[in-house]
């Protein structure tokens, strides 16, 4: 059995009909009911719905052998898992985004809030820049705007949310998108299966017929 775990929402969903157009449905998993976990015995599928930030946890403990994470989960997490191959979903970016012509003073500490603490930790330490990390859980934007920080290091897709609050994007981080992964483990005991789950999604992803 290989055991599937997949983010709950939209993209979640998204991936969840790349696997299918590239031959791994399973019945039920489209139903609207709080289940959590579909299989299917004859074909040797089992996907679980975790929350996205839990992914790549479940990969790498092994509860699932592999799994689709966004690569700001990964990055953040630092989980120990092979990233496979990169689905082209869920394209956005980590930048770091403040006041409109914003910069910080040359030996300055710069205040940075963020839900992604280790990406903007060595974010700044790469750049030799002292940084105060403040963590928050969400609506980062407010930080600048009440003085809690200078700047904050987020997700970017649309800019909208920075737009709407008067903030620009100052310096990109890294791109980010969803990404298959697999356990260490599973993917030697598993190998073959899983190298065929990638190449057939691989064509999917480049659009091309499986
Ligand atoms: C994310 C991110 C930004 C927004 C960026 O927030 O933290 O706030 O999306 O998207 P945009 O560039 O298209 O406007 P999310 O909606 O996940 O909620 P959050 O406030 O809990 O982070």
């Amino acid at each position: 059995m290989l055991n599937i775990a997949l983010a709950k929402g939209r993209l979640g969903e998204e991936i969840y009909s790349m696997f299918e157009e590239a031959g791994y449905g399973v019945s039920g998993m489209r139903e609207k009911t709080r289940k959590l976990i579909f299989s299917d015995e004859q074909r040797g599928l089992s996907y679980f719905w975790v929350k996205p930030s839990d992914v790549a946890i479940y990969v790498e403990r092994g509860a699932a052998d592999i799994g689709v994470a966004g690569k700001d989960i990964l990055l953040e997490s630092g989980a120990d898992v092979f990233e496979i191959l990169d689905m082209r979903k869920g394209l956005c970016r980590m930048s770091v985004a403040g006041p409109v012509g914003y910069s910080s003073k040359p030996g300055e500490t710069i205040r940075v809030a963020t839900k992604f603490v280790n990406i903007a930790s060595e974010f700044y330490a790469s750049k030799y820049q002292d940084a105060d990390i403040i963590r928050l859980n969400g609506s980062i934007e407010l930080a600048p705007l009440l003085g809690l920080s200078d700047v904050i290091v987020d997700i970017v897709e649309t800019g909208n949310t920075l737009k709407a609050n008067n903030l620009c994007e100052l310096e990109r981080i890294t791109d980010i998108s969803a990404w298959l992964i697999a356990n260490k483990a599973s993917y030697r005991f598993h190998a073959a299966e899983i190298r065929k789950l990638a190449n057939d999604l691989e064509r999917i992803v480049s659009g091309k017929e499986v």
